[in-house]
């Protein structure tokens, strides 16, 4: 559209990655490889009577005081929304002010800027080391209102040194946000030091670990102060009333999360064993994704492989991610397929 209709800090922008899925194995967005959460579908299947003329809960308080319960913390440290995307992008609305800066890494999941790029806000990138570990330094002295970074980082798959991050939180007084979408997969989180830190915000999801990502709920932790700002600019009523009830018998089913962490764990040296004999250089994982970088041409790889019936997420595009390509690891059964039809896809471009 060529008129100035479009606000200046909406337009430029690209579509967000839709592939045609039809009814190929999804190994591209590092979802869960077990599936729908079992407690999860119990639930939704219960929410077939749920009287959904009536509004949900404003503020998601039945999600709400569950977390409260498994972090034991209050129900005013968290606000629940639509994917844990609602809860950066209240992050950005509530902290940013049009025009100022928030600090991410590079590379680091694609959507973070995106956030501050509709916000109104001016993203600044501090590059990772050469082992994608962060430059505490270099993002503590850079000038910015908010720090966002995510760990296990997307798409390089490795988590953070905790000292770094903490190192972080504690180098200026400014909010800290921590993206655990993956957290579960480390065991380890940064939500209890909320008490602690009251510049330190964390995000997590339902659409990971849970094996909910259909269902669109993810949630923020932080201190009392910037929860109760947050929440105010949250749009009432953006957990449905369906998610809800789904996302709180999730979190109860402690077997299913436990399952999905395991596979993980032992399928990850399987995968990386199987990309490695292909002759890829496998980066190191502690998330349910790995990130490779490949011998043909990474967009061809991919495309080669969606006309086989099967979806891995390019990054060759991406700099200092030059031809590298993101897998979800599978069940045996998709890591094999997917491992298969690479071998064949390597031998027709030979
Ligand atoms: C690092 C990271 N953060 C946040 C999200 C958003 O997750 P959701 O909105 O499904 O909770 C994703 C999804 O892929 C992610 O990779």
């Amino acid at each position: 559209m060529d008129k100035n209709w479009i606000r200046s800090t909406c337009r430029d922008l690209q579509l967000y990655y839709n592939p045609k899925v039809g009814n190929k194995l999804r190994m591209d967005t590092s979802t869960n490889a077990l599936g729908t959460n079992p407690a999860g579908r119990k639930a939704l299947q219960e929410c077939s009577n749920l009287d959904v003329g009536q509004y949900p809960s404003t503020y998601g308080d039945g999600l709400r005081s569950a977390l409260a319960d498994l972090y034991r913390l209050k129900i005013d440290n968290f606000v629940v929304g639509n994917g844990s995307d609602e809860a950066l992008d209240i992050i950005i609305k509530t902290f940013v002010e049009p025009g100022e800066t928030v600090i991410t890494a590079h590379p680091a999941y694609v959507l973070h800027s995106f956030f501050v790029k509709i916000n109104g806000g001016n993203t600044v990138t501090v590059d990772l080391d050469e082992d994608f570990q962060l430059d505490v330094e270099a993002i503590n002295s850079t000038k910015g209102k908010v720090v966002l970074i995510c760990t296990p980082n997307n798409p390089t798959s490795n988590i953070f040194r905790m000292d770094d991050v903490r190192a972080i939180i504690e180098g200026s007084d400014r909010p800290v946000v921590v993206d655990e979408a993956y957290g579960e997969y480390t065991g380890a989180s940064f939500i209890p030091l909320v008490k602690r830190y009251d510049n330190l915000i964390v995000t997590r999801t339902f659409s990971k670990a849970y094996g909910l990502a259909g269902m669109r709920i993810g949630y923020l932790a932080a201190g009392l102060e910037m929860t109760d700002a947050m929440q105010r600019v949250k749009i009432p009523y953006s957990l449905n009333a369906i998610g809800e009830r789904v996302a709180m018998a999730a979190l109860k089913d402690r077997e299913f999360l436990e399952r999905s962490v395991n596979v993980v764990k032992e399928e990850r040296p399987y995968l990386e064993e199987g990309l490695r004999d292909l002759g890829f250089h496998v980066y190191p994982s502690e998330a349910n994704y790995v990130l490779f970088r490949s011998t043909i041409p990474s967009d061809e790889l991919t495309r080669k492989l969606s006309d086989k019936g099967v979806l891995i997420r390019d990054f060759g595009k991406v700099r200092r991610l030059e031809n590298c390509v993101r897998t979800t690891i599978g069940t045996r059964e998709m890591n094999s397929t997917l491992l298969n039809k690479m071998r064949e896809v390597l031998e027709e471009c030979r």
